[in-house]
């Protein structure tokens, strides 16, 4: 019996989410598998009404559950920055889901935005670093509100956070199985600590993987190429900030936030899935946003789970919307509903 801890959060969260958990339902019955869902109700309304955001015994009750089910934090009546921390960011640290798996997958080439690209080109893996770097949120400023103000923000890396990672993109390449290829995306020209870290760590446990090529790309160089050239990537590992800012350059390649759909992981704890795009609040409530990728998130997540045939199956089902029915990937735009699009994923399931 999976637990679900599903926080469908702020804005369109909680109509993608309604249609992630109508697909999962039908899936469980499909694939025989039990679960019970709780639903959560972290977010912004909640912060506005109590001052609070997560607190300690919330993580806690989070450990609790087999997996967790994201909609979107952020509210349009909330200063930026205090939800992320408190809700995503926390969740991501207090989980120590220190790997972000964001899978770039276009299903159409109608829907790319790059001249002559098929969905062959457009199929790789960002594993993003998710517990350190600049997020780690070291710094301080110095003189503040002076002329001779300075601000300082830390780039924090160790060698086991590093290792973690890679091991784990090694391991997903292998599994992956498809051109064998792990891309190391840094900046070892300018970023010269971090860097050396990050580059002297893949080298070394590239030796354990002789089966997987290896390939280095700075990070400037990676955002050309997912542009001119997204075929010679399979999978990437990068730090926390580099992965935050090249998924959504993937995320626009596979056919926008509608469809990018990502994971937090923690490979030995519990780990949360959720797609990559914001709360969207301006079609909040007007059932135009895609649920699709809160439901590539399900899929991501059943697949986290082990139940590996329905995870695929979801996917499937996903990849045949987008192909036979759908306008565009956009909001407003798909030419159905946002409840169509989840009748229609549970249909072809
Ligand atoms: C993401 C988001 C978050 C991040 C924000 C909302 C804190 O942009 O999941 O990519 O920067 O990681
Ligand atoms: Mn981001």
């Amino acid at each position: 019996m999976y637990k679900i801890a599903v926080i469908p959060g702020d804005g369109t969260g909680p109509e993608v989410i309604r249609e992630s958990l109508k697909v999962l339902e039908a899936a469980s019955k499909k694939y025989n598998f039990a679960y019970e869902s709780t639903i959560l109700d972290f977010g912004g309304e909640r912060y506005l009404k109590t001052g609070k955001t997560l607190e300690d015994k919330d993580i806690e009750e989070l450990k609790g559950y087999s997996a967790i089910l994201m909609g979107a934090i952020g509210h349009p009546e909330v200063k930026p920055g205090i939800l992320e921390t408190g809700i995503l960011l926390k969740i991501r640290f207090s989980l120590d889901q220190y790997i972000n798996l964001r899978p770039i997958r276009l299903y159409k080439a109608e829907f790319c935005p790059l001249k002559n690209k098929n969905p062959e080109d457009v199929d790789f893996v960002v594993v993003r670093e998710n517990s350190e770097g600049l997020y780690k949120g070291m710094g301080e400023f110095r003189n503040k509100g002076t002329m001779d103000e300075v601000a300082i923000q830390i780039s924090y890396n160790t060698r086991l956070g590093i290792e973690r990672c890679i091991r784990y993109a090694f391991e997903y390449c292998r599994r992956r199985n498809k051109k064998n290829k792990l891309t190391l995306c840094g900046k070892t020209n300018v970023l010269t600590y971090a860097w050396d870290l990050w580059e002297r760590t893949f080298n070394e446990i590239a030796r354990e993987y002789p089966d997987i090529n290896i390939d280095y790309a700075h990070v400037d160089a990676t955002s050309m190429w997912f542009v001119k050239n997204p075929e010679w990537f399979d999978v990437i590992v990068t730090d926390n900030m580099f992965g935050d800012i090249i998924t959504d350059l993937g995320a626009m390649i596979q056919g926008g936030m509608g469809i990018a759909a990502g994971g937090n992981i923690n490979p030995e704890g519990v780990s949360m899935f959720e797609p990559i795009g914001g709360s969207a609040p301006k079609y909040t409530g007007k059932n135009v946003i895609n649920p699709l990728a809160a439901i590539c998130s399900l899929s991501m997540m059943l697949d986290n789970l082990g139940e590996r045939e329905a995870a695929e199956a979801v996917e499937g089902a996903v990849i045949k919307v987008v192909r036979t029915k759908l306008k565009s990937l956009s909001a407003g735009k798909m030419g159905y509903s946002t409840q169509e699009v989840g009748d229609l994923v549970v249909e072809y399931l």
